[in-house]
């Protein structure tokens, strides 16, 4: 199965753009007096009535218009489809700060072709109102200005997002790595929706970011709005970005962050759960 080559990225990324807005809006429209509904891989890692409706929306707005392509939700969506395109949803990445209403939030939507390359990234952040976008090769976009990310190239001057898994074994390991990083940066934010994490590198809001444990729903869009602004993106010892590890940072600055890292092992596997046969394979 291979991609259409003649897949028209400008539709693309207007459905994309569409559905993300329409989610944004149900999502802030369910926000007042939201409560957990239920929890998946930890009593932390919640659901909510929102994350659920959201993601129906998102789904039924891509099969009306796309029946063929396939589909990953993280709320379950799951086809195969037969174009090679595939759509990666997270109806809404950060979903702690949603359920708290702290404002850092995203409906994150991503096309992938048939090798798992992002064609096109969307992100829309709806308390903020801002929309993230990027189309491979074309350069990515916050509400239509053209992005770039930040050029310093020291790290002790970086400012650096990351991001921590459910499991609470995941973050005894996570939290050591923090102890080696934290002195040799500008500082340290965890901000709670990785897909804004990814952005904000886009956008020079932040230096550099890294986490272990994202999935494809979490990473995809926003990992090519951060490419696509000029940030290097990849896992560490050359393998691409993936769940051991994704690190999105400013050109000058990747280097010493992921000598760090490595340093460290970060991408070690704490938890067992690392995907088999092949974890890269996300
Ligand atoms: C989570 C957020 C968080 C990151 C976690 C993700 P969710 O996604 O992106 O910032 O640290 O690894 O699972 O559960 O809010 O969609
Ligand atoms: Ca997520
Ligand atoms: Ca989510």
């Amino acid at each position: 199965m291979t991609a259409d080559p003649t897949a028209d990225l400008d539709a693309l990324l207007e459905l994309a753009t569409a559905l993300a807005r329409d989610a944004g809006a149900l999502a802030l429209s369910m926000r007042a007096g939201i409560r957990t509904e239920s929890t998946k891989s930890s009593p932390t890692d919640v659901v909510t009535a929102a994350d659920r409706a959201v993601e129906e929306l998102l789904v039924e707005g891509i099969r009306a218009a796309r029946p063929d392509d396939g589909l990953l939700g993280e709320e379950g969506a799951s086809t195969p489809g037969t174009t090679g395109l595939r759509w990666v949803v997270d109806p809404i990445d950060g979903t702690v700060n949603y359920l708290y209403g702290l404002p850092q939030w995203a409906v994150s939507i991503a096309v992938e072709d048939a090798g798992r390359r992002t064609l096109v990234g969307v992100v829309h952040d709806p308390a903020k109102g801002e929309l993230f976008s990027a189309v491979r090769g074309r350069g990515s976009r916050l509400d239509g200005e053209r992005l770039a990310c930040n050029t310093l190239d020291d790290l002790g001057q970086a400012l650096v997002g990351t991001g921590f898994g459910y499991d609470a074994r995941r973050r005894a390991v996570q939290a050591g790595h923090l102890a080696a990083v934290l002195p040799a940066v500008r500082d340290l934010r965890r901000l709670g929706a990785g897909a804004l994490d990814l952005c904000a590198v886009a956008c020079g809001r932040l230096d550099a970011y890294f986490e272990q444990g994202l999935s494809p729903w979490d990473s995809s869009a926003g990992g090519l709005v951060a490419t696509e602004a000029g940030a290097r993106l990849g896992g560490l010892r050359g393998r691409p970005a993936g769940f051991p590890m994704v690190v999105a940072a400013a050109p000058g600055v990747f280097d010493a962050l992921h000598d760090l890292l490595v340093e460290q092992d970060a991408d070690a596997d704490p938890v067992g759960d690392f995907r088999s046969p092949d974890p890269f394979d996300w």
